[in-house]
């Protein structure tokens, strides 16, 4: 019961089907590589322990939904991570070797709402779980807007305008309809929906 999910599967890939594909690497909650569908719910399967989500003493295992499959548990990740950089979800700075450090105050209001964010570890769970990314592929997805914001309200980026841009269309924040999936979901429990009627704050601004 307290082994967890990624252990029953290498478990599985070990002694019963050493064909079987998935995708694992810091076992401790960190790299969001081990993503998979746990009877039904997209969770991160190195820190869910089998007796939290077993029903009936069974556990059904399937790849990330919203996402190509590449073989048995392993998606393509490629048009999640994509959609980060058309959401602007790089860091642009305009400060040169020489300038001096930027210096950006721990309590400030922009400061603690990029914080509220900054952990995410990519993990796809929220993507895999948002019925918006299921009815239109084009939407960018809570991940890559949850990203976006976390730039927003970074003073020291040169971006705002362009970034700001590319998440109000029609594929950006606006076609969120608050399912809160993504944010029930979230093994960080980070508020992507949080994030996203921000952005729709901002872009309305
Ligand atoms: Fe994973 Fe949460 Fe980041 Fe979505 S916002 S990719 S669920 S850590
Ligand atoms: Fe790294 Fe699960 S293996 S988060």
């Amino acid at each position: 019961e307290s082994q967890s999910v990624l252990d029953v599967v290498t478990y599985i890939q070990r002694h019963i089907d050493p064909t079987l594909s998935y995708r694992f690497a810091c076992r401790v909650g960190m790299c969001g590589s081990c993503a998979m569908t746990v009877n039904g719910a997209p969770r991160w399967t190195c820190r869910t322990h089998v007796d939290k989500v077993a029903a009936d003493g069974r556990l059904e295992i399937a790849p990330l939904a919203n996402l190509p499959v590449i073989r048995d548990l392993v998606t393509d990740m490629g048009e999640f991570f994509d959609k980060w950089a058309r959401a602007k979800g790089q860091f642009a700075g305009e400060r040169k070797r020489g300038d001096d450090f930027a210096r950006v105050a721990p309590g400030s209001a922009p400061r603690r709402l990029a914080d509220a964010g900054i952990e995410c570890i990519g993990c796809g769970v929220c993507y895999s779980a948002c019925d918006v990314v299921a009815w239109n592929k084009d939407y960018l997805g809570p991940a890559a807007l949850n990203r976006a914001w976390t730039l927003v309200n970074d003073e020291r980026d040169a971006q705002q305008g362009v970034r700001l841009r590319a998440v109000g269309g029609d594929a950006g924040c606006r076609s969120c309809h608050t399912h809160v999936s993504c944010t029930e979901r979230c093994p960080k429990a980070l508020s992507p929906t949080a994030a996203i009627a921000g952005l729709k704050r901002a872009t309305a601004k």
